[in-house]
C-alpha cells in the first residue's frame, strides 16, 4: 500500500491527476480528524524510509537520496499544511 502510494506521489509532481488525487487522500487520512499523524513526525518518518531504502537498494547513490528528499519534501509540505 505505501509503495502504490510512494509512486502516486511521485507522479503527482509531474501532474498525473491521479497523483494529485492520492496527496489529496493521504493529506486527509493523516490529518487530525483520521490517524492524527503529527506534523513534527513527517522528518522522522522521511529519515526511516530513506535510511531502509539505501539498505535495500543496491543501486542507491546520492542523487536517488536527493530525488527522494525533494520529491517526498513536496509531498510532506502538503501533509504537514492540511493537518
Ligand atoms: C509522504 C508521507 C506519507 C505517505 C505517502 C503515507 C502513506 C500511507 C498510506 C498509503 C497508508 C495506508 C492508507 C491510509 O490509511 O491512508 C498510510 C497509513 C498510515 N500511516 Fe502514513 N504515509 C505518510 C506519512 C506518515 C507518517 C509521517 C506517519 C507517522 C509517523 C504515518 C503513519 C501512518 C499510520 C499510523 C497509518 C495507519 C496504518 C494502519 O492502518 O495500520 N504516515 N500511510
Amino acid at each position: 500500500m505505501l509503495i502504490k502510494s510512494l509512486k502516486l506521489v511521485a507522479a503527482a509532481t509531474a501532474g498525473v491527476p491521479a497523483g494529485l488525487a492520492e496527496i489529496k487522500a493521504r493529506s486527509e487520512s493523516h490529518d487530525r480528524k483520521h490517524l492524527d499523524i503529527k506534523p513534527h513526525l513527517y522528518g522522522l518518518w522521511l529519515s526511516s524510509v530513506i535510511a531502509s531504502a539505501r539498505i535495500h537498494d543496491k543501486s542507491w547513490d546520492a542523487r536517488t537520496e536527493d530525488a527522494w528528499k525533494t520529491i517526498l519534501g513536496h509531498v510532506i509540505n502538503r501533509m504537514k499544511k492540511a493537518y
